[in-house]
């Protein structure tokens, strides 16, 4: 893959902008192009072409067994894609589409077989973002697209992410301004009798149960188990710093004053109280802890800021796991060197 030609940047504000055509003509010609969605940007290309979607995998760096989100515009697409839609599935599509759950069921024969990195369903998704729809309406084609992070790096919620990650390596971006979840879909399992979710996100289990009844949750896997997504194996969201997560806000401090007693220079990502509690100089500030949606929006941001200092660790404040909470803590152990 050429890796130095230039990445075009489209600065759109409105659905109504013409040169959303010109973004969805290069998606149809096999090219890669990067684009907003509601939870973080999206590396798009046309899941039915083999070679667009190998440059995806080359693109971002991405292992070959993890397979990718297929976005499309309307709820109508789903059936040439897919070979059934349960009951349960078409609930969730009514309540939740457009918005930020995946629904993973069992795939048909149209996209390129790397899409599904070799499973036999497929996950599908109608992001719920007035400019990444309007291309994906223009385009009128299945749009396979992982998050627009070169692999293993906190995902992009802002054009100007996806371009310190992909310039040069990807063919467009369509810059909508910064995203609003923040972080990635929920991902639900359709495709068995109990639907399980395999990667807590924008949409909450409270919220899906509410809808369809209990659901199962992918638990801790034994080292030896496959994941059932495949994509939950690896490490994520990871700046280059050590991030700590600490769980009991009374051992910040303790912890802080060990680090520094070994001549460590430490940072802290935390909320607006916690930064006033601690009377802290230059925290990386989530936040207000009482606005947990905001503290999303801002994690993957603040987890890049951190890597353009020189801190040795960073100690990051732990958050309830209520509602979005538990996305925002899931991506949060996960970005964690330590957890204490
Ligand atoms: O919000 C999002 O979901 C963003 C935006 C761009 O839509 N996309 C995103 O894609 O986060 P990605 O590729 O970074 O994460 C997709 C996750 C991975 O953990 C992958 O393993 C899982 O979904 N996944 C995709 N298809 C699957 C399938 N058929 N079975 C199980 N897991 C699947
Ligand atoms: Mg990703």
């Amino acid at each position: 893959m050429e890796v130095n030609h230039t990445t075009k940047q489209w600065k759109i504000d409105t659905p109504e902008d013409h040169r959303l055509n010109e973004a969805a003509d290069w998606l149809k010609d096999g090219k890669l192009v990067a684009f907003p969605t509601e939870t973080v940007y999206g590396l798009g290309a046309d899941a039915r072409n083999d070679q667009a979607v190998k440059n995806i995998f080359e693109a971002k760096g991405r292992p070959a067994d993890n397979p990718l989100i297929v976005h499309v515009g309307d709820v109508e697409a789903v059936s040439e894609l897919v070979t059934e839609v349960p009951e349960h599935a078409k609930k969730l599509m009514e309540t939740f589409w457009p918005g930020p759950l995946t629904i993973i069921l069992p795939v048909g024969n149209q996209l390129a077989s790397d899409v599904t990195a070799g499973l036999d369903t497929v996950g599908i998704r109608i992001p719920d973002h007035e400019i990444g729809r309007a291309l994906l309406k223009a385009a009128n084609i299945p749009v396979a697209a992982p998050s627009a992070n070169r692999s293993g790096r906190p995902s992009p919620t802002s054009a100007a992410h996806v371009i310190t990650d992909l310039n040069g390596r990807i063919d467009g971006v369509v810059d909508g301004g910064i995203t609003g979840v923040g972080v990635e879909s929920t991902v639900i399992d359709c495709s068995m009798e109990t639907p399980m979710i395999l990667r807590p996100g924008g949409v909450t289990r409270e919220q899906i149960e509410d809808v369809i009844g209990p659901v199962g949750v992918t638990g801790k896997l034994a080292a030896s188990e496959q994941p059932r997504s495949p994509g939950m194996k690896y490490k994520h969201y990871a700046p280059d710093t050590a991030v700590w997560l600490v769980r009991e806000a009374r051992n910040m401090a303790v912890i802080a004053n060990q680090l520094k007693d070994q001549g460590k220079k430490v940072g802290y990502l935390v909320s607006l109280e916690r930064a006033h509690e601690m009377n802290l100089e230059q925290p990386f500030i989530l936040g207000s802890r009482e606005n947990i949606d905001e503290i999303t929006q801002q994690l993957y941001q603040k987890l890049r800021e951190i890597d353009e200092h020189d801190y040795d660790v960073v100690l990051a404040e732990s958050f309830s796991k209520k509602g979005i909470g538990e996305a925002l803590m899931n991506r949060l152990e996960r970005a964690a060197s330590e957890i204490k």
